[in-house]
């Protein structure tokens, strides 16, 4: 088959590792002989667009992306644009607007990559990360008066939990973690000062647990998961958190396994109703935009993610796998110690494809 895949490259880095990535995957399509075919189609929306139109995309927008197999994101935000502008007009809107409600984040360590964490050469860091994408404290619900009590600007920010939403999460990475060697479930929680939204969550972890009596489980309160992720991060497998909390603990996750800009995530619409989108962690990197050194591999992995999801698991691994030759043969770019360009990561990608 042929995927139709609309390419948002956004603001700064971004454009550059979506090229990246795309190099990487059309590479990994044609190897197969023909079996799949990615056709691309690139929207220019983001901050510049923003700066013509007043709009981070144009008022259509979700109708025109709802035609595609998936949506393969760079990142959004530029000087000169409110971050909270560019993020709920263009990112937020379509993981909201789309229903992408898992948004799935790996952490691995990479061969030849320094870790702050790798204690040993055996160690070995294998999590996933499962994040709560359509609710919680990202629900968007609050605003800002002035306040006739206290003088002066009084602002809400509400957090939203849903039992559907809270069960759906959690019946997800109950379902990964079952995939995985070790089949066991930690959810992020903070009942102890959260007594509304945070209790339920855990309520509705201890009831969908039930059903999945061969999968391990613990609850950990989201302080102290931080602090367990440097310390004692091997005894980990999926990790379910809510939208903040997950936010939070990947960019972490990414950082202990080397750099944010290893870091890949899926957005997924679960149900397939709607198409899912696939981006680094990272942001848009303004202090190197432009200087051509920025780390692909974040774009690149995401783009494994887009593969398993377009049912091609094969090239999904044999990316995965280029990669893993890349780092381990010392082809690193600056954020991880190398000298290597974005191009050159890319090339070597490529290359390494081709002796997989
Ligand atoms: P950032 O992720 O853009 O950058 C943080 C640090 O990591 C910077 O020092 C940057 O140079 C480095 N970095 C990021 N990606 C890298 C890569 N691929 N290779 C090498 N180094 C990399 O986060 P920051 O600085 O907080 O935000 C910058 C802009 O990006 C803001 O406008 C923010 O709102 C936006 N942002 C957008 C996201 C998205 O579109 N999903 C996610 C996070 C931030
Ligand atoms: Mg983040």
């Amino acid at each position: 088959p042929t995927f139709r895949i609309a390419t948002i490259p956004g603001d700064g880095v971004g454009r550059e590792v979506v090229d990246a990535g795309r190099a990487v995957l059309d590479e990994a399509a044609r190897l197969t002989g023909g079996a799949f075919a990615l056709d691309w189609q690139e929207l220019p929306w983001g901050s510049a667009y923003y700066g013509e139109t007043g709009r981070m995309m144009p008022e259509d927008g979700l109708e025109v992306l709802k035609g595609f197999d998936a949506v393969y994101f760079g990142a959004v935000g530029w000087p000169g644009v409110p971050d909270h502008v560019s993020l709920w007009g263009l990112r937020l809107a379509i993981c909201q607007g789309f229903d992408q409600w898992a948004n799935v984040r790996p952490v691995r360590f990479h061969p030849g990559v320094t870790s702050p964490l790798r204690k040993a050469d055996d160690t070995e860091l294998d999590w996933v990360v499962v994040r709560e994408n359509s609710e919680g404290e990202y629900a968007g619900l609050g605003g800002r008066n002035l306040s006739a009590r206290t003088g002066g600007e009084v602002a809400v920010q509400s957090s939203l939990f849903t039992e559907v939403g809270c069960e759906r999460i959690m019946r997800f990475a109950f379902d990964l973690a079952r995939t995985r060697t070790t089949k066991k479930v930690t959810s992020v929680t903070k009942s102890n000062a959260q007594q509304y939204g945070m209790v339920l969550w855990d309520d509705v972890f201890r009831r969908v647990a039930g059903d999945y009596p061969d999968v391990e489980t613990e609850s950990v309160l989201v302080d102290a998961m931080a602090a367990r992720f440097v310390l004692s991060p091997e005894n980990l497998s999926v990790v379910v958190a809510s939208n903040l909390n997950a936010d939070i603990l990947s960019d972490l996750g990414s950082a202990l396994a080397g750099s944010l800009g290893l870091a890949a995530s899926a957005n997924l619409n679960p149900e397939r109703r709607y198409p899912s989108m696939f981006e680094p962690v990272h942001g848009s990197a303004p202090d190197i935009a432009g200087t051509g050194v920025a780390n692909p591999i974040g774009a690149i992995l995401s783009g494994a993610l887009m593969l398993d999801h377009l049912g091609q698991p094969a090239a999904a691994e044999a990316v995965r796998t280029a990669v893993d030759a890349v780092t381990a043969s010392g082809t690193l770019p600056r954020d991880l110690g190398g000298t290597a360009t974005t191009a050159d990561v890319t090339a070597a990608t490529v290359a390494a494809l081709g002796e997989t």
